[in-house]
């Protein structure tokens, strides 16, 4: 298993340029199930989760192609519409072919994609959702199986516990642009990944109005058609490259980025110090002054990403003073903090919050990464720290952050990949 050895302490400059989003890109992969047309998909990152959808895709009887960024999917002919555990567990986005197959061959068996670090992750909102437009849903032997004839539109509220659902809404919504009649969904999910899919589907033929917003209205229609789409850039990659340029207070631009996607970041980021400024298609970051510790909180979009929270963590972890982090989206999500305290980092938990006492300077050590996102805080640690940070188990990196070594390596990083 390989490891990143980083040496700290280098400020970061040049452009960078960031890649098509990941968790845009899963649905709108899946959506191709819903027509037997032709679908040319660009901009798709090459990553781990990106590569697992597509061998999806493929054991479900779609012929994929994928060569520099972009996916040509045509039909096979047949459709098995049976996702696999050996696939599905991997990775939850996987999870959203579920209301396609529904909607177009009128069944599914899906495996249960089951909890995972960063917290339990019900699929209820999925359930209830496809329960409403008329499918009957029976869960046995760890796997979703799904009937219906031809699915009838409705009211479907989608709140849960936590607020919307991202891969809830895909799944209601990517069912629903087939059904008989109109659905309203109700409590969207409103992130930048889910107004995406919209666009993409209406490209296809489909009637969805609200788009981007909590309330999507869909008048089903008989078929849809072949597409050729562009997916928008990762603002979770982008906002992870704008953090580590704070945290080793670099000079970076950040090419083929959205600034409207990160409003929140953009407002926080203002009140530590830093101005994120949009110019064309780049994203350019300024320091104003000496950086301050500043509180947040994570909710669904507009609010502050979950997403981004470890990485936000990181950069507070060398702030100096205090500030408090919540995540209402994933209350658990905090299993980065013993990771940044190896690295010198004054962190401690107290029930839902994490109090960051932040030091001037975190030092390298051996750490581990766990999930995706907390991976990328550990990175931007370790670039900012002195000394030598050794991450294990960079597996979860490949998962969202497209050639993350070469990029940070032609910023000027000092990062090797090496056998562990
Ligand atoms: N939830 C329920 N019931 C459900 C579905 C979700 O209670 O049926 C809860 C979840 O447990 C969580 C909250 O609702 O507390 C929000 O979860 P959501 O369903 O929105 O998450 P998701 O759709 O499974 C996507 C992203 C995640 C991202 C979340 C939140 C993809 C493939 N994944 O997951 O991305 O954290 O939305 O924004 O789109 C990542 O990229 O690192 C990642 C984890």
């Amino acid at each position: 298993m390989d490891k990143l050895v980083i040496e700290g302490g280098h400020p970061l400059q040049g452009e960078v340029t960031i890649s098509g989003s990941k968790n845009a890109a899963l649905p709108i992969i899946a959506a191709t199930l819903l027509t037997d047309e032709k679908c040319v998909l660009r901009n798709i990152p090459n990553l781990r989760d990106t590569n697992t959808m597509l061998k999806l895709m493929e054991s479900l009887g779609k012929v994929v192609e994928y060569k520099d960024n972009t996916v040509t999917i045509t039909s096979s002919g047949k459709i098995n519409p049976f996702a696999d555990y050996n696939l599905v567990s991997t990775m939850r986005g996987t999870f959203c072919v579920l209301g396609p197959l529904l909607a177009k061959v009128g069944r599914a068996k899906v495996s249960l994609p089951g909890g995972c670090v960063i917290g339990i992750r019900p699929v209820d909102l999925h359930v209830k959702g496809l329960k409403k437009l008329g499918a009957k849903m029976d869960i046995a032997g760890g796997y979703v199986i799904a009937k219906a004839n031809r699915l009838q539109g409705r009211r479907v509220y989608l709140g849960g516990v936590f607020g919307s659902s991202v891969l809830a809404t895909a799944n209601v919504l990517m069912a629903a642009v087939l059904a008989e009649g109109e659905t309203v969904i109700e409590f969207a999910a409103c992130e930048p990944e889910i107004e995406d899919l919209s666009c993409m589907l209406n490209k296809m033929g489909a009637n969805i109005k609200g788009v981007g917003s909590a309330r999507l209205i869909v008048t089903g229609v008989k078929e849809l058609k072949g597409v050729n789409y562009k997916v928008i850039p990762d603002r979770i990659e982008a906002g992870t490259y704008i953090l580590l340029n704070a945290a080793t207070r670099g000079n970076i631009t950040l090419k083929g980025a959205e600034s409207a996607h990160l409003m929140a970041l953009d407002d926080k980021l203002e009140e530590v110090g830093v101005q994120m400024i949009q110019e064309g298609d780049c994203i350019r970051c300024k320091q104003l002054r000496k950086l301050h510790p500043v509180s947040i909180t994570t909710y669904p979009y507009p609010g502050f990403p979950t997403d981004l929270q470890a990485q936000f963590m990181s950069l507070m972890a060398m702030v100096e003073g205090v500030s408090v982090i919540t995540d209402k989206v994933y209350p658990d999500r905090f299993i980065h903090i013993a990771e940044l305290n190896r690295m010198g980092a004054n962190i401690r938990r107290e029930g839902t919050n994490a109090i960051v006492q932040g030091t001037k300077q975190l030092r390298g050590a051996p750490v581990m990464a766990s999930d995706l996102r907390a991976s990328a805080a550990l990175v931007i640690a370790g670039l900012a720290a002195r000394g030598t940070t050794e991450i294990n188990r960079i597996y979860h990196l490949e998962r969202g952050y497209e050639k993350l070594t070469e990029k940070l390596t032609a910023l000027g990083a000092k990062i090797t990949r090496e056998k562990a």
